[in-house]
């Protein structure tokens, strides 16, 4: 099923989330919808918040960028209850964007590198190092989880650059190619 994508300026997206319980209610089909939905809006990281959820839960399928990053070649992955252990100092900056802030693209600068712990979408716990273009993604990802939206991360003279643009979408003055919640 399609859900609704959150957009900037919905408080949800700014909430923070909460670990969920073992006994969290139709999490598989939660997932597939989640799938569903960002692959519908031609995503490929996509966070419970942007759904609605205050939950922390993650769906990412890099498959389609495997082309200009080898690492992305099969990674679809599930990440609930994450936190990001450590990270590296090397940073990379390369241009992001996000279903819930349509039409901006903005170079963001990411560790080259994070350590994380969480659960897969069979609540078995791990704790991998990911790297390059993953590593990138899990953080846009990651910040969702936590409130913050990647444009946060523009310099000054940017988010000045781009404010009108974001006043338009917090005032639903969009079209976007996916159903949306404004
Ligand atoms: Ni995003």
């Amino acid at each position: 099923m399609i859900l609704p994508i959150y957009l900037y300026g919905h408080p949800i997206l700014r909430k923070g989330t909460k670990d969920i319980s073992p006994d969290y209610p139709h999490l598989k089909e939660l997932l597939a919808n989640m799938f569903e939905t960002m692959y519908k809006a031609e995503g490929v990281g996509f966070a419970a918040p942007q759904v609605g959820l205050s939950d922390r839960i993650v769906v990412v399928d890099l498959s389609s960028l495997a082309k200009d990053y080898p690492e992305c070649e099969g990674f679809k992955r599930v990440f609930i209850n994450a936190r990001i252990l450590e990270k590296s100092d090397e940073t990379t900056v390369l241009e992001e964007g996000c279903l819930s802030v349509p039409d901006i693209h903005e170079k963001i600068s990411r560790s080259n590198w994070v350590r994380l712990q969480y659960l897969d979408e069979h609540l078995q716990p791990h704790e991998d190092v990911f790297e390059g273009y993953p590593a990138r993604c899990i953080q846009h990802e990651y910040d969702h989880l936590e409130g913050i939206v990647f444009t946060d991360h523009a310099s000054g003279l940017r988010k000045q650059m781009i404010s009108s643009k974001l006043n338009r979408i917090r005032d639903g003055r969009v079209n976007c190619s996916y159903k949306v919640k404004k």
